[in-house]
């Protein structure tokens, strides 16, 4: 894979780059525009792109804002994107790890962003390489999108937070700290509440007060919305279930586990206090 090079944008031409980018990726109807981006970057914001050598356009970005929340300062990472050629390069943790150190800089602690929670790929990379964790869902958190990742169902959204000073984020960045795998979690007799039935949901099970939990999702929801909307829903609805409940009882997602045959599952555990980062070492 190619050694990139991260720029760190300052000026209208760095942001103004990013906006192919996001029309591949996503589309034209979602895009931020460069003079908005240039605002935030001048006011504590950071945005980053990643260069392969010989190739001029970028091959990823990231992009977030200064914010506040529960009364203390954190990053609000917007949009993360790697166009598909450098995809499973090492590109976005870097990424990531430009903003992580433009955070610690400025004093802060937590970068916080929303996922799709059916998003097999992106759960593996927030949970699974980041050390990230969830405890807020949202339902149809930005509406109707029209855009070719999203369009069709609502936009759920977990809540996604990155403790970036904790010791089991840098563990898990150099790779020192890896996940169980899905079988682990299964041979150890981890119920679950939400699992699939075939390729549709299951109905949810009756879990509650268990120390440990699992969430299935599809392996590949673009392909499965694309082939079958009507069973998109019905993931989507399923998991909404199944993670209101559990947040609803106490429970934070803190991994995403993987199976040798592509199955993949959120792993969720009771959390403590909801007004201090959670502390993961022993999940
Ligand atoms: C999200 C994104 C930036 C991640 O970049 P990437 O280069 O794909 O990320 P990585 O390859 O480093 O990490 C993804 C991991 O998910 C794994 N993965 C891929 N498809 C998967 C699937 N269907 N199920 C489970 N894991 C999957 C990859 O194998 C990799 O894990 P590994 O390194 O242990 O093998 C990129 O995919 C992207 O631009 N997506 C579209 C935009 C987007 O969704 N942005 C929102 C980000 S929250």
């Amino acid at each position: 894979m190619p050694e990139f090079r991260i720029d760190v944008a300052h000026d209208i031409a760095a942001c103004a780059a990013t906006v192919a980018l996001q029309e591949e990726v996503w589309s034209g109807d979602v895009v931020v525009h460069p003079q908005l981006m240039l605002a935030v970057v001048h006011n504590g914001g950071f945005i980053a792109l990643g260069y392969a050598p010989e190739d001029p356009k970028p091959a990823g970005f990231v992009f977030g804002f200064l914010g506040i929340h529960d009364y203390h300062f954190r990053h609000h990472s917007h949009m993360l994107a790697v166009r598909d050629p450098y995809r499973g390069s090492g590109l976005a943790q870097q990424l990531k790890e430009a903003q992580r150190d433009h955070c610690l800089d400025q004093g802060i602690e937590i970068i916080a962003w929303t996922m799709d929670p059916l998003e097999a790929r992106n759960a593996r990379f927030n949970f699974g390489k980041l050390g990230a964790y969830t405890r807020t869902y949202y339902r149809d958190f930005y509406g109707a999108m029209p855009d070719k990742l999203n369009q069709g169902l609502p936009s759920d959204r977990i809540y996604v937070e990155w403790p970036i000073g904790h010791d089991r984020t840098y563990k898990r960045l150099r790779g020192e700290d890896k996940p169980a795998s899905l079988e682990d979690a299964e041979r150890e007799g981890v119920a679950y509440l939400l699992r699939a039935d075939a390729e549709r949901p299951g109905r949810l099970a009756e879990t509650m007060s268990a120390s440990h939990l699992l969430v299935e999702i599809p392996r590949g929801f673009q392909e499965l919305k694309a082939r079958d909307a009507k069973l998109a829903l019905e993931w989507r609805l399923a998991g909404r279930d199944a993670f209101e409940r559990a947040f609803g009882e106490g429970y934070a997602a803190v991994e995403f586990l993987r199976a040798a045959d592509g199955r993949g599952a959120y792993l969720l555990v009771p959390q403590p206090r909801s007004d201090l980062p959670l502390d993961t070492d022993d999940a």
